[in-house]
């Protein structure tokens, strides 16, 4: 039986194809209570690879005393494949994380700031400048050596502190990260509560503000279920890097906060819906998605996933 997918039935205004900037192996596996051997990282890794994803966020040279399950990164970045075409970056919040990230042979980087002050304390200890501050020397050095950075922005749409975060506060945090050298921006949506009218706005803002389309990624988490929603608004838009985690890695199913983000699978059913190339092979994401599942010890979150039942392999 050949494996189910969507009929194929393009709209109009959308791009030819979309770079999947897979963040499994990073944001994903950072939330999940279960750590992973790096063997078995590094597999996830290989098998993203075979399913045809080429930009995988490996891991982060963060303080291994705030992200315990990324803690292996020296040891992760030896046991990935090689290839032209493969891009692996790793998130370096300061020049300790760069150093780290340089002497594991890493030669693409992103740094992390907030659209927020409450987020920016939380997640750097630093106010919103002082975390500026410390990104600024970490990408001069990193394009000083030829190296590749993308900027995220976190908390783009809202935070669970400040609440509604002015479009403005996100133009400016990422026109700085800009001026500093990023290739490309992520702009953030942490806890999942965008909706599409606002990525609109945000967007043409961000458009407006100078920042080419072709340099902008969105990074939706689906805590309310909106991230295809979201994604489909940034497609409108112009945007052709979407970020997406395998399987929905991220979160924890039992508590009330943050899911995790946009399934690649369910990103990859739309896109093939949509008649948008991404390159991925959606059988082979969906195994690799089943196969994480049984070493977390629970089932993937994706609806798509989930929609094409369990593995007949493995009964
Ligand atoms: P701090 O405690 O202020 O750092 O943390 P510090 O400079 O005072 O150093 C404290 C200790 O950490 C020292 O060690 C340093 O050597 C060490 P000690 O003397 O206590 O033994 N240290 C490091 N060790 C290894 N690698 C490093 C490093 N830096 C310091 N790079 C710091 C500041 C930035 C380090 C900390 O806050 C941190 O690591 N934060 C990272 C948090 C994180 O990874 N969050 C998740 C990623 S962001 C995200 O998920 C959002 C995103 O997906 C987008 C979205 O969804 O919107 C990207
Ligand atoms: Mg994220």
């Amino acid at each position: 039986m050949s494996f189910p997918t969507p009929v194929r039935y393009p709209p109009p205004g959308l791009p030819e194809s979309v770079s999947v900037y897979e963040v499994g192996a990073r944001d994903g596996l950072q939330n999940e209570s279960v750590i992973l051997s790096v063997e078995v990282k590094a597999e996830f890794v290989r098998r993203l690879v075979g399913a045809g994803l080429r930009t995988i966020e490996a891991t982060s040279f963060v303080s291994p005393k705030w992200v315990p399950q990324l803690a292996d990164a020296e040891a992760l970045l030896p046991l990935l494949p090689e290839g032209d075409a493969l891009r692996f970056p790793v998130l370096v919040p300061n020049r300790a994380g760069l150093a780290r990230a340089r002497a594991a042979g890493a030669s693409q980087v992103a740094v992390f700031a907030a659209a927020t002050e409450s987020f920016s304390r939380r997640n750097l200890n630093r106010s919103l400048d002082e975390a500026l501050a410390m990104f600024a020397p970490v990408v001069s050095e990193a394009v000083g050596a030829r190296m590749w950075v993308r900027g995220y922005v976190s908390m783009c749409f809202g935070d669970p502190w400040e609440g509604r975060v002015p479009v403005e506060q996100v133009v400016r945090v990422a026109g700085r990260l800009m001026e500093m050298g990023c290739a490309e921006l992520s702009v953030g949506d942490t806890i999942g509560v965008a909706t599409p009218g606002h990525v609109h706005d945000l967007l043409g803002a961000l458009v407006a503000s100078g920042i080419p389309l072709a340099q902008l990624a969105v990074h939706f988490h689906d805590t309310y279920g909106q991230a295809l929603a979201n994604t489909l608004a940034a497609l409108e838009a112009g945007v052709t890097i979407v970020d997406a985690s395998a399987g929905g890695l991220g979160g924890c199913p039992y508590a009330g906060s943050a899911t995790g983000n946009l399934a690649t699978e369910d990103l990859v059913w739309m896109l093939n819906g949509l008649g948008v190339d991404s390159g991925v092979d959606l059988g082979q994401l969906v195994q690799t998605s089943r196969w994480m599942a049984g070493h977390l010890g629970r089932p993937s979150p994706s609806r798509v996933v989930a929609a094409l039942g369990p593995d007949p392999e493995q009964g």
